[in-house]
């Protein structure tokens, strides 16, 4: 069949984007921190547990950030797991820190609590947790298992997920977004940095803006400003803040369509999967997941290969995911070796996942779950 008829992941359109961009360009407040910033970062705020937001212009960057907020730099190490997105580990690689790649709980594919503590030494300065498919690393654990270095977590997937209680985005000193347009919701390219740590507050502002006191400059706090620490330009344009609050107010209804097609994959898919081995996500108890992903597990590299075959010929993009860090050109040149994080390398090869977004239509899932269960994995 020639043509995508059901994507991987498409954006969710409220219908006030346009209205609001409209709005943020007839006023003359086009650079960052105009008024629809104020209103994204409070209504993320509230979202990751009232921490205080600050917009950037993606995830990557609220990463870079971090390092920089926690004076990582060479001689620190920092924990990662190997199954992420490059950005989790590049952005403390490139303050000069040594990044140490950590195995993943083979039933949730975050960060392994256990894998941690074998790999903290007194030169861990940080790890990094990533909340796989919006369920919850076991962010306790973690901490326990490096006493001494600051938890940032990496919650590209997980807005509006829940760990025993506790908001996804407020269980580190640090937590960063992402609004990418993969993500549940997003204005084409963004993130925030969600600090927990109010001493932190302060200076994560200035090395927002260039490193600069501009921001007490504009409190009224110093009657000029000047540059006062490292930084670099993270904030976004205003008029991207605009598009993000009419993902941010249409939320609601995002997350619960999401969570509608994740529900039916998992019931309806429950049977053809006990059938053939293949496994489904683990949502702890304790977790309530973002439902940012739905991904299944078969045996092999081969049959995975062929699921994603068979499901494009049926029009539908089922893609992979991560390849582990340790095993790239620049983990490999760190020290990686085959063998090291065996759970992200069995991963890697046989992990796929299904069309997941708010506009999926009943009649698409279930052209989805019926070319799965015509697939014998
Ligand atoms: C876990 C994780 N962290 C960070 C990122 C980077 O996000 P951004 O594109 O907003 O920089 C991604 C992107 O998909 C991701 O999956």
């Amino acid at each position: 069949m020639s043509g995508v008829a059901i994507p991987y992941s498409r954006p969710h359109r409220s219908g006030r984007e346009a209205t609001l961009v409209a709005q943020a360009l007839a006023g003359d407040h086009w650079r960052g921190d105009g008024p629809f910033t104020a209103q994204a970062s409070a209504l993320v705020s509230a979202a990751v547990g009232g921490g205080k937001v600050l917009l950037t212009t993606s995830c990557t960057h609220a990463l870079e950030m971090s390092a920089l907020l926690l004076g990582v730099g060479p001689g620190d190490e920092v924990i990662v797991p190997s199954f992420t997105f490059v950005s989790t580990a590049s952005a403390f690689a490139l303050r000069g820190a040594r990044i140490v790649f950590a195995d993943v709980d083979p039933r949730t594919l975050g960060l392994d609590p256990a894998e941690v503590a074998r790999k903290a030494s007194p030169r861990t300065r940080a790890v990094v947790v990533v909340h796989y498919a919006g369920v919850a690393a076991d962010v306790d654990a973690i901490a326990a298992a490096a006493p001494g270095a600051a938890v940032v977590e990496d919650n590209a997937h997980g807005l509006f997920a829940s760990w025993r209680g506790r908001p996804l985005g407020s269980l580190g000193q640090l937590a960063t977004q992402s609004f990418h347009d993969t993500k549940n919701l997003g204005c084409g390219e963004g993130g925030a940095l969600v600090i927990n740590d109010r001493a932190l507050d302060e200076r994560a502002e200035i090395i927002r803006e260039k490193g600069t006191n501009r921001a007490r400059f504009f409190r009224g706090q110093v009657d000029k400003y000047t540059w006062v620490d490292l930084g670099s330009s993270y904030l976004p344009s205003d008029l991207l803040a605009a598009v993000l609050v009419a993902q941010l107010e249409a939320a609601p209804a995002i997350q619960a369509a999401r969570h509608q097609v994740w529900r039916r994959y998992h019931a309806e898919l429950a049977g053809w999967a006990a059938h053939h081995g293949v496994q489904q996500p683990h949502v702890p108890v304790g977790a309530e997941h973002a439902a940012h992903i739905y991904w299944l597990r078969v045996a092999t590299l081969a049959t995975r290969q062929r699921m994603i075959a068979h499901l494009a010929a049926a029009g539908i993009q089922a893609t992979f995911h991560y390849q582990p860090l340790h095993l790239s050109e620049v983990g490999r040149k760190a020290g990686g070796r085959d063998g090291d994080c065996p759970v992200s390398e069995q991963v890697a090869d046989t992990l796929v996942r299904l069309p997941l977004y708010a506009d999926l239509g009943d009649a698409d899932v279930e052209r989805v779950i019926a070319a799965v269960t015509a697939f014998g994995a």
